[in-house]
């Protein structure tokens, strides 16, 4: 099993999006996958169509240790063969502002039963485990990266591209003392455009020697529709460029863990 944090400390640079089209690729090739919505807004949720105004989301439970088993916070998403989603929704920072005030023994270990969740059908632990994380550092998302094997940071070529990440690798750094396996993948350069701010901010990433990895995902009109649609670019127009670039990348990233990456 290989366990996925997608993380930036900002909004819109295509977290959810990347999560939701990794997910789905590597579903399509026959992988059982376990998506789990960490961020409040739920948006991953409702990209898949199972967001739900209930008093406890799926990932609020899992934080809170109220669920009896996977059954009690897990969505199995109809239509496909073993893509799983823990759902979110607003509960979830009630969860998260409880958890921070109880420090509790175990404050950073709730997300360790996912390690052994089995899907409905095989009886076997899920191929992967891919966690969409918000743009902020709460107990959630360290509970996140406790779990974790790998880190991968999407990331838009703006002028601030590079804010927060510095704080995600001292981050990483600091929970590998807790979960040794922990490693940051690389940044991966979302919605680009063959334009000089583009270029000019690659070469940026590149000149400060971030990890990045080579595919881009190329910025698509489709894909920026895709949402409104409730379906990933990958199902939704599955010969655009985006959706190419997500197939490449998902190949690059098991690649890279083939290799044992560094
Ligand atoms: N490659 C892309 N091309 C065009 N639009 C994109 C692309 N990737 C994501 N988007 C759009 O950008 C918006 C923000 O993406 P999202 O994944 O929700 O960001 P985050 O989770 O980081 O806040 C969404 O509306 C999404 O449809
Ligand atoms: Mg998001």
């Amino acid at each position: 099993m290989r366990v996925i944090s997608i993380i930036n400390l900002k909004g819109g640079v295509g977290k959810t999006f990347t999560a939701a089209n990794m997910a789905h690729i590597l579903n399509n090739q026959g992988k059982r996958v376990l998506l789990v919505d960490n961020d409040k807004q739920g948006n991953l949720s409702k990209l898949f169509g199972v967001y739900q105004d209930v008093a406890e989301s799926g990932t609020a439970k899992l934080l809170r240790g109220w669920y009896k088993n996977i059954n009690d916070i897990r969505t199995v998403l109809p239509g496909y063969a073993c893509l799983d989603i823990v759902p979110a929704n607003m509960s979830l920072l009630q969860a998260t502002n409880d958890l921070t005030v109880a420090a509790e023994a175990d404050q950073v270990e709730r997300f360790k039963p996912l390690l052994q969740a089995y899907p409905v059908i095989p009886e076997e632990p899920y191929d992967y485990v891919i966690i969409d994380n918000p743009p902020d550092l709460g107990l959630n998302v360290i509970n996140a990266l406790a779990v974790s094997d790998d880190v991968i940071v999407p990331t838009k070529v703006d002028a601030w591209a590079l804010e927060g990440l510095d704080t995600i690798i001292a981050t990483i750094d600091d929970i590998q003392q807790i979960n040794s396996k922990l490693q940051f993948l690389g940044a991966l350069v979302t919605m680009w455009q063959n334009d000089d701010a583009n270029q000019a901010g690659l070469e940026w990433l590149q000149e400060k020697g971030y990890k990045l990895f080579n595919t881009r995902i190329w910025y698509g009109k489709a894909a920026a529709e895709s949402t409104f649609f409730n379906q990933v670019i990958t199902e939704y127009k599955p010969r655009s460029w985006t959706a190419r670039d997500y197939r490449k990348f998902v190949a690059e990233y098991q690649g890279k863990v083939e290799q044992g990456v560094q």
